[in-house]
């Protein structure tokens, strides 16, 4: 075998490629909250911002190579929790916590990422591939976003499962962060890189969870 295939079947392999991959998707998550602020600014800002995004000619390109990455920390994710259970065949009536012992949020990062994995599908199955609608802007047509999340955040459901969801992605982001690093052997000091971790995944979560609230009370 390959040293370069010996390295990804290798456990720090696939951790730190899925680190990599984890890393990958902050930047998307954390773009995609960013970019979302525009929803403050009516429909017309936001619609536009959308249709320039998917009229660019890479599109395609980047939300395939999106597709790719998420698929590359899901499967390790699956394989590396699988490897992680072989290796523990004890479980311990009291496992240890706080700083020598692994916290709850931290051992149920596979779980809260297999919530999240449901919330995307039924985020791009209602609003990537759902009905669509269209709006003219100045002689240009495009999708009507901004009325398609409307729609769903008008609903106390969608709007409470939006929140509940992301509150769960804020949690994963935060852990699987500092996770990704260490495996990168960045832990230094120690009380940045959580405060980091925290301070980002609070940025991210708090905006989309602003900006479900604002739907909800302009569409209902
Ligand atoms: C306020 C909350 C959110 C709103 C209003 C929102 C809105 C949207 C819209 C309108 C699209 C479709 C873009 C298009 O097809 O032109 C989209 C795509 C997407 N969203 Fe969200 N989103 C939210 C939160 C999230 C969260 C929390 C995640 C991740 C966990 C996420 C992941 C995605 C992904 C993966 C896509 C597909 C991107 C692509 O096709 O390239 N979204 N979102």
């Amino acid at each position: 075998m390959s040293k370069v295939v010996s390295y990804f079947f290798s456990s720090i392999g696939r951790k730190q490629l899925m680190g990599v991959a984890g890393l990958a998707l902050c930047g998307f998550v954390f773009t995609h909250a960013l970019g979302n602020y525009l929803i403050f600014f009516g429909a017309e800002a936001y619609n536009s911002y959308s249709h320039s995004l998917v009229s660019m000619p890479i599109f395609p390109i980047v939300e395939l190579g999106l597709l790719g990455v998420f698929l590359i920390h899901l499967i390790l994710a699956i394989v590396v929790s699988i490897y992680n259970k072989k290796s523990k065949p004890l479980t311990y009536a009291k496992s240890p916590r706080g700083k020598r012992g692994t916290s709850i949020l931290h051992s149920s990062l596979f779980w809260q990422g297999m919530i999240v994995l449901v919330f995307i599908i039924m985020h791009l199955a209602t609003l990537r591939f759902g009905e669509e609608s269209y709006i003219v802007y100045s002689g240009v047509k495009m999708h009507d976003m901004f009325a398609m999340v409307g729609a769903y955040l008008k609903q106390s459901f969608f709007a409470l499962f939006y929140i509940v969801s992301i509150c769960i992605l804020g949690f994963h982001l935060a852990h699987g962060l500092q996770a990704s690093l260490k495996t990168f052997g960045i832990y230094h000091p120690e009380t940045f890189l959580k405060f980091f971790s925290w301070i980002f995944s609070a940025f991210v979560s708090f905006s989309f969870i602003a900006q479900v609230i604002f739907m909800f009370i302009k569409f209902s």
